[in-house]
């Protein structure tokens, strides 16, 4: 296996496989409240890039739910950090009168899929990042989300944390997403 190139040595405490110790819960004005499970992998192959997956589940059925991938850079000789993300922003639906959904009744699946450019400021174990650029499929539903912004630390207790923010069409920048993790042995 490559060593770490230097390029990404303040980010090295990211590296490995974190698993939500409970569940994580997620909100927004317009939903109803729910739980959410996740694993998150970040590894590298020696090249000045972090490779990430986000995999989210269904708290009760476990069911794979929302996911992302994609790669984080460091401007060189800052503390600038960029993540290049995609979603597959596949959730059960529980709303039935939208125009886009795929079913008129019941939990259907959300068309969505959604792109981002993330970036921020690192300080200390913590990164604070903003969308840059956004972009979807000509096929997703509304509400479109307009703007992210999100938190992940390392806490003093060694467990790794991400609060998530957005702004949609219809809806201004507030919290979606809060979850903890445990460090997986490798
Ligand atoms: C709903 C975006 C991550 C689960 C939504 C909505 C948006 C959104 C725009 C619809 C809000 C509305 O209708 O007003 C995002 C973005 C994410 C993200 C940008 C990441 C940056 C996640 C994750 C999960 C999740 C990790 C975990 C399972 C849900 C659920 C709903 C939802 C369950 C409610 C669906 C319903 O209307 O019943 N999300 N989401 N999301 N999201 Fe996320």
């Amino acid at each position: 296996t490559a060593d770490l190139n230097p390029a990404l040595l303040p980010l090295d405490w990211l590296l490995g496989t974190w698993e939500s110790d409970e569940p994580g819960e997620g909100c927004f004005t317009t939903i109803k409240p729910f739980r959410y499970t996740e694993t998150l992998t970040f590894s590298h192959v020696g090249q000045p890039v972090i490779n990430f997956m986000f995999n989210a589940f269904h708290a009760e059925n476990k069911k794979p739910l929302h996911r992302e991938c994609g790669f984080i850079r460091m401007q060189p000789g800052s503390n600038r950090v960029a993540f290049m993300i995609a979603q597959n922003s596949d959730v059960i639906h529980a709303r039935t009168e939208s125009p886009g959904m795929t079913q008129k009744r019941g939990r259907v699946r959300w068309p969505a899929g959604l792109v981002e450019i993330e970036e921020g400021e690192l300080t200390g174990q913590q990164l604070n990042l903003q969308s840059q650029a956004l972009a979807r499929v000509s096929f997703a539903r509304e509400p479109h989300v307009q703007k992210v912004s999100r938190v992940i630390q390392l806490r003093p207790d060694g467990r790794l944390e991400q609060t998530v923010s957005m702004a949609t069409d219809n809806e201004p920048l507030m919290q979606h997403l809060h979850i903890t993790y445990r460090r997986q042995a490798a």
